[in-house]
């Protein structure tokens, strides 16, 4: 779908690495371009046109972003610079407040270093603990297992709403709504999710919800916190300075705004900001739920291709996105990439920053492609042609 909108679809490559990143469509490089070239002032500090016109750009973005993910309120979309800064935000702005030694927080085994690494930190600062969802057989969280993990010192599960690798779409609403009646609060890792689902944060009861901008057609560099407002109230910067305080003075008193700007510590990234509203209104347009049926019809054709291949084990054969995680039969997965890339297809390799996930799955590494709307059966077909005959992988890899 849409293929003429990507410039660098144009160049005959196949870009299967949407899980990494996305292509960007020209409606988007246009939006950046054209603040840089007619309006490039500063946000929220000028009390000229074109400062009041990057004003109005940029919070009309944010506006764009919370009816996208239906938030309830405009203070409850934070600008960040992506996932990774909005889970630390999350992890270290309210959790390191709130939680106590011995509190326990859930994770799975398949999430992403962003939502390990940070709490692991907490874990060895408070002496919270970290513990695990056991995973079933096809390495997908049940609620059955929700429930097994929960003990009386849970005091927040955090999930990635569709893993990168595995590619298994979490049953949030149901965890939430199991995890609040037992005072638990719930944290989205939407990196892999909300590009390709319809997010309604109040349907689904998050309390925090971490995205990026680059995952979903948009710039690299923004990615936003959805947090419910009362919860944010209680967040405290990550990051002080300019924009975020109403005044300060030498005796160190220091009065900050309220939100959103409160969050938003020196001078954001205007562009990126005003480019990603842009990216999610060009999805709007197509539409989430088409992406989705789009998305899950190309896997299906794919894995029904791949699964014909005697030497290509397929890692995720469930899945409910466009992931696929496969290896070929002793050959290293980054000699398949770049034996791919000879032929400019673009495949992630490696562990995909799923590092704990080894263990589940028995590979330390795999080849993922990473499907979006944009892509085709014809290069389906065309990778599948590649990876068919083993013999020429081993002849060319070098
Ligand atoms: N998190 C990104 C991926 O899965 C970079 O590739």
């Amino acid at each position: 779908m849409n293929r003429s909108d990507f410039p660098l679809l144009k160049t005959g490559v196949i870009y299967l690495d949407n899980g990494a990143t996305t292509l960007k469509p020209q409606c988007v490089i246009d939006k950046i371009t054209e603040y840089y070239q007619e309006y490039s002032a500063n946000a929220h500090r000028g009390d000229y046109d074109l400062s009041f016109k990057v004003d109005e750009a940029y919070e009309g973005a944010r506006e764009i972003v919370r009816k996208f993910i239906n938030a309830r309120y405009k203070e409850e979309i934070i600008f960040t610079s992506g996932t990774t800064d909005s889970l630390n935000m999350i992890v270290f702005g309210f959790f390191k407040r709130f939680l106590e030694s011995g509190d326990e927080v859930l994770i799975t085994k398949s999430e992403h270093a962003s939502n390990v690494i940070p709490w692991f930190m907490l874990e060895r600062e408070l002496g919270a603990k970290v513990k695990y969802i056991e995973l079933d057989d096809n390495h997908y969280v049940t609620m059955e297992n929700v429930s097994k993990a929960i003990t009386p010192n849970t005091k927040v599960i955090s999930l990635a709403g569709i893993t990168n690798v595995i590619g298994d779409e979490r049953p949030i609403k149901e965890i939430t709504e199991y995890a609040h009646e037992r005072n638990i609060f719930v944290v989205v890792d939407g990196a892999q999710s909300v590009p390709h689902r319809d997010t309604d944060v109040q349907d689904l009861d998050i309390d925090f919800l971490a995205l990026s901008g680059h995952k979903m057609c948009g710039p690299t560099g923004v990615g936003v916190l959805y947090g419910k407002k009362e919860l944010l109230e209680s967040m405290v910067p990550v990051r002080y300075g300019g924009g975020m305080n109403e005044s300060f003075d030498s005796a160190n008193e220091v009065y900050l705004k309220e939100l959103p700007a409160r969050l938003e510590a020196g001078t954001p990234n205007i562009a990126g900001v005003i480019g990603l509203g842009e990216a999610i209104k060009y999805l709007e347009a197509i539409g989430m739920d088409k992406i989705k049926e789009y998305e899950c019809d190309l896997r299906r054709y794919a894995i029904d291709k791949l699964i014909s291949i005697p030497h290509i084990d397929i890692i995720n054969l469930e899945a409910d996105g466009g992931i696929i995680s496969f290896n070929v039969d002793d050959i290293f997965s980054q000699d398949v990439a770049y034996y791919l890339n000879k032929y400019h297809v673009c495949v992630r390799a490696g562990n995909h920053c799923a590092k704990i996930l080894k263990g589940e799955v028995g590979v330390t590494s795999t080849i993922r492609m990473s499907l979006y709307f944009y892509n085709t059966k014809e290069e389906i077909d065309y990778v599948i042609d590649l990876l068919k005959d083993k013999e020429r992988i081993l002849k060319e890899m070098i």
